[in-house]
């Protein structure tokens, strides 16, 4: 037995000396950067989430598009932050009463939303409320890693996850791979950033309903009920409804007082909290890479425009209807004259991510990308962010 554990010791202390090794070099604040023509990023071990994310904007000035704290410490402290930039885990968005099957076996994980009727983003201490540990950092790339033990939060089996984020020209390119070692287990990552694309510097508006958005891909989505929990239905996106982001390319304010908006992320709620499908299967084999980006956002203002491809087979969109005021923005953005802080609807977030739930929807076919064991091949999510700058 101690002969076994031996080598597991071992291989622990040695990623531990590796990850000391890599003690974010050249700053003080602990935040770790990456950097290639055209952008700029920083990245913590916290939730291995990225904080700050700088693209030039149509003037040639610098912007800040991402939500995040200044100091890398402050994640742990507030820890009442809204899963900032970070990689949920090891199951991302909602699951349905906390439950799910597996080989005719009963898993309860922690109910840690709306007073325990689901779980959402992994549980109260999900993998983007922890520390990852740094494998490698270059110039222009940097790999996290998490250990995610049998038992935590519920989940059967331990899970080890390999988190790389990598920079090239006007491009931040992101691979997730993700391993079930011991059990079968759900797993679903994504990336939950927050976006402004203005960096809350627009003198016109704090938010980002003037931010345009386009979902070529995207007739269908994902039916839920008042606390946004899938119901099995899958919704047609009508032309000119709100949710048609497919028809035409549309601001994400352009319908903000439609009546057909009230309720859309939620009773009560006006906006969008909304798992999108991307349907690029039914004419014929596609290759991600060069299919076309499944997402657009572009801001008038600053002229940035972010394209996103991906290989997955969701999109949830959140145009931040939950902001009150509250959350700070960072030192590197805002304008002097106004509150420096994230505003009703300050931000879109946007998760690149397979079917939200699919775990409770075996009709749907998602099991074999959503559940894994021992000897499968590993989850996989990539995805790539291309920026570009509309000079009109
Ligand atoms: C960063 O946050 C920590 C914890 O809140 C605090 O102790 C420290 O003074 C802060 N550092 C800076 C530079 O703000
Ligand atoms: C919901 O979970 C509880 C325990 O957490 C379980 O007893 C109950 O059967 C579950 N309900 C459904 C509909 O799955
Ligand atoms: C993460 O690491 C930072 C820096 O070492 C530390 O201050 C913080 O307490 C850690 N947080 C957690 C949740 O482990
Ligand atoms: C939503 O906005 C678009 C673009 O302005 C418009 O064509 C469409 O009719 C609006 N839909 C609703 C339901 O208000
Ligand atoms: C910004 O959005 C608001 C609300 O959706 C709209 O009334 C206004 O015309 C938009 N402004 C621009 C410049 O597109
Ligand atoms: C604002 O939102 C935060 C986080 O959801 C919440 O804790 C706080 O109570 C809200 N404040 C107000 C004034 O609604």
């Amino acid at each position: 037995m101690f002969g076994f554990k031996l080598p597991f010791a071992v291989s622990l202390l040695a990623a531990t000396a590796l990850a000391q090794s890599y003690d974010a070099p050249g700053r003080t604040d602990g935040k770790y950067e990456i950097s290639s023509e055209g952008i700029r990023a920083l990245f913590i071990p916290y939730g291995a989430s990225i904080t700050n994310l700088f693209i030039e904007d149509k003037s040639g000035v610098e912007r800040d598009i991402v939500l995040g704290f200044d100091n890398a410490t402050h994640y742990s402290v507030d820890a009442f932050h809204p899963h900032l930039g970070g990689v949920p885990g090891r199951y991302a968005n909602r699951i349905k009463n906390s439950s799910f099957v597996i080989d005719g076996e009963d898993y309860h994980v922690d109910a840690n939303e709306n007073g325990g009727l689901d779980t959402l983003h992994g549980g109260s201490d999900g993998w983007d409320y922890r520390n990852f540990t740094v494998v490698a950092h270059t110039s222009t790339s940097i790999t996290f890693s998490i250990v995610d033990p049998d038992g935590k939060e519920g989940f059967p089996g331990e899970v080890i996850s390999y988190i790389t984020y990598t920079v090239t020209p006007n491009t931040w390119h992101i691979k997730m791979v993700a391993l079930a070692t011991t059990k079968k287990t759900p797993i679903m990552l994504s990336s939950h950033t927050y976006w402004n694309l203005d960096g809350f510097s627009n003198p016109d508006t704090p938010t980002a309903l003037n931010h345009t958005l386009s979902l070529p891909y995207s007739g269908q989505r994902i039916g839920v009920d008042g606390i946004l929990i899938p119901d099995g239905s899958i919704l047609p996106n009508q032309k000119y409804s709100v949710n048609d982001f497919w028809s035409s390319p549309k601001q994400i304010g352009a319908n903000i007082s439609s009546p057909e908006l009230i309720g859309n992320c939620g009773s009560g709620c006006i906006g969008y909290d909304n798992a999108y499908l991307v349907n690029r299967a039914q004419n014929g084999p596609y290759d991600w890479r060069t299919e076309g980006p499944v997402a657009t956002l572009a801001s008038e203002w600053s002229g940035i425009q972010v394209d996103i491809w991906t290989d997955q087979d969701a999109f949830q969109v959140y145009s931040c209807g939950g902001q009150n005021g509250t959350l700070p923005i960072k030192s590197t953005q805002g304008l002097p004259s106004r509150p420096r802080v994230v505003e009703k609807y300050g931000c879109v977030v946007m998760e690149v991510e397979d079917w939200i739930d699919g775990i409770n929807q075996p009709e749907w076919g998602r099991l074999s990308k959503q559940i894994f064991g021992p000897g499968d091949e590993p989850y996989v999510l990539e995805a790539r962010y291309e920026f570009s700058v509309n000079e009109g």
